[in-house]
């Protein structure tokens, strides 16, 4: 069997993204008629958790068991990951026991390392770097409102975090141009930015960024780990605001995305969150229904 990984959503080709998020609308449709689709009977997915969560708990834990397997639920607090015991070796544990492995965790190396050590697939479930799994269902979200997104124009409105940093492997593999709007003093990692080459340009506010977009994203702006950060932030990306002003420098049809939890009237508006062009609940369903798609993919070989 093959051990891909899903550290990044660089990993996987355009084209087998392509069939993924097909295969997730596949899969979402027999799951609303009631089909039954089982094909990790007997698979178990150890999930590590050393960052608070709801949907990526919910989700990857609903997946496996609507696929026939099973999700082991891990805490630092009640595993020896949070005594001190190497990355490295409870990789090798882990992995001799299961058949798949979910991380959540603050160091991007971590969760490389995990990969490097461990005999089975192992996916990213957001690093500081990276958060490729909600960009995956992003990209489901909007080809089932839209069709395909080559060729549209995203902005990307706040931090650059994990999101953008996904935003911008996503902007590479499915062929979209993202425009990031951040405070100076926040912009998205430089070597990920340069890797986008033209399809990424940089802009000093959310108005300039969000010009004639088809797509608006936004994130919080102190994310887990930043919290003692939350006053500075509130001051610096006050002018970052996703509000109906920047959503009318967009498209009018232009969809707005959010990767929840949202901090409404921080990052984004309530009349944006709640607007009709918002998605983010679809996004956040979607979780379910792109991660089953991945699961089968890892855990099966196949799809
Ligand atoms: N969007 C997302 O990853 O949510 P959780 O932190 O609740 O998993
Ligand atoms: N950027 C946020 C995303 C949460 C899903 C964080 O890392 O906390």
């Amino acid at each position: 069997m093959s051990n891909r990984h899903f550290i990044s959503l660089l990993d996987l080709t355009s084209d087998e993204l392509k069939a993924l998020i097909a295969h997730a609308i596949d899969v979402k449709r027999r799951l609303k008629q009631g089909i039954s689709h089982t094909p990790l009977q007997g698979k178990l997915l150890a999930m590590i958790f050393e960052k608070s969560s709801t949907r990526t708990r919910v989700s990857f834990e609903a997946g496996m068991y609507q696929l026939g397997g099973h999700a082991i639920f891990m805490s630092p607090r009640d595993s020896h990951l949070g005594r001190g015991e190497p990355i490295e070796d409870s990789a090798r544990v882990i992995s001799s026991m299961v058949d798949g492995i979910l991380i959540r965790t603050f160091g991007h190396e971590r969760v490389e390392s995990m990969a490097q050590h461990s005999c089975k697939p192992v996916i990213n479930g957001l690093s500081d770097l990276l958060h490729p799994c909600q960009v995956l269902a992003d990209m489901q979200t909007w080809i089932e409102q839209r069709g395909d997104i080559a060729g549209a124009s995203v902005a990307w409105i706040g931090d650059g975090n994990n999101m953008c940093h996904s935003y911008i492997n996503a902007a590479i593999r499915f062929g979209f141009n993202l425009r990031i709007g951040c405070p100076a003093g926040h912009e998205p990692n430089d070597e990920l930015v340069r890797s986008g080459g033209d399809r990424i340009s940089l802009h000093e506010s959310a108005m300039a960024a969000a010009q004639d977009v088809d797509l608006v994203v936004t994130d919080v702006w102190a994310s887990m780990g930043q919290e003692d950060e939350q006053e500075q932030r509130l001051k610096s990306f006050a002018s970052f605001q996703v509000n109906s002003a920047v959503m009318q420098a967009a498209q009018a049809d232009a969809l707005f995305m959010h990767c929840l939890p949202a901090h409404r009237d921080e990052e984004v508006s309530t009349e944006v969150l709640e607007s009709p062009q918002s998605v983010v609940w679809q996004e956040a369903e979607n979780r379910l229904h792109a991660q089953k798609a991945l699961l089968e993919f890892l855990l099966a070989g196949s799809i």
